[in-house]
Order: C-alpha cells, then structure tokens, then sequence
C-alpha cells in the first residue's frame, strides 16, 4: 500500500452515486464461478455507469488490483488508446477482499472493494 491509497476516494453510497463517483469509482466485477486455486477472470471498470474521458489533459492513468494486501496486477493507459475497463486474471487459495484503485491526473486516486467469495 502507498500513501496515495490510504487517501484514495470512495463511494459514499454505492447504489447511489454521484457523476463524479460515476466517472471514477473502479468496480470490480468477479466473472464465472471461481474456485479455490484456480484462476478466474476479475474486471475492473473505471466509468461504467458514467464514461470518464481519455484525453490529454483529463484521462485514467493506471488501474491497479489487490487481493488483501498483495498486488495482483497493476495495468497503465494511454489516453490515446485505451479504455478503462481491464480484466485481470486472479488466483485465490480462499475467500478475500478484492480491492480496485485507479487514478485520474485530474481527480485523483479512487478505490473499491469488494468481499471475494470461494
Ligand atoms: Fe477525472
């Protein structure tokens, strides 16, 4: 963990976000029926209800996933080219807390989390 994520943004309320939360917050989507050991497919998209612009001057930087404590993969756009939307294969020996964090050169450093099941 860095200083920067300790201070990173959440949503207030996940079922009711701002356009500004809309825009930044990186959920995480948990794909198929994972299983202990076994990689399974994680996808983080930052903008999903609210697309957040990939242009010079305002754009996604990284998106980086956890598994509790450990970095699981860590993913840098070009704003030229890419969308925020990564899918990152995980490998898990049992249940966890599955933790997102982007940043935006304008907005700064967002998180998510959410409770990996197995
Ligand atoms: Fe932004």
């Amino acid at each position: 963990m860095t200083p920067e994520h300790a201070t990173a943004k959440q949503a207030e309320n996940i079922d009711d976000m701002s356009d500004a939360e809309k825009k930044h917050v990186p959920l995480v989507h948990v794909e198929g029926d994972p299983s202990p050991g076994e990689s399974f497919p994680v996808t983080v998209w930052v903008g999903e209800q609210l697309a957040h612009p990939m242009e010079a001057d305002h754009h996604i930087e990284y998106v980086e996933l956890y598994l509790d404590d450990t970095l699981v993969a860590r993913c840098d756009l070009s704003w030229q080219h890419a969308t925020p939307k990564v899918t990152f294969m995980v490998k898990a020996d049992g249940p966890g807390t599955l933790r997102a964090y982007e940043r935006c050169n304008l907005h700064g450093d967002w998180t998510y989390s959410l409770p990996l099941e197995l």
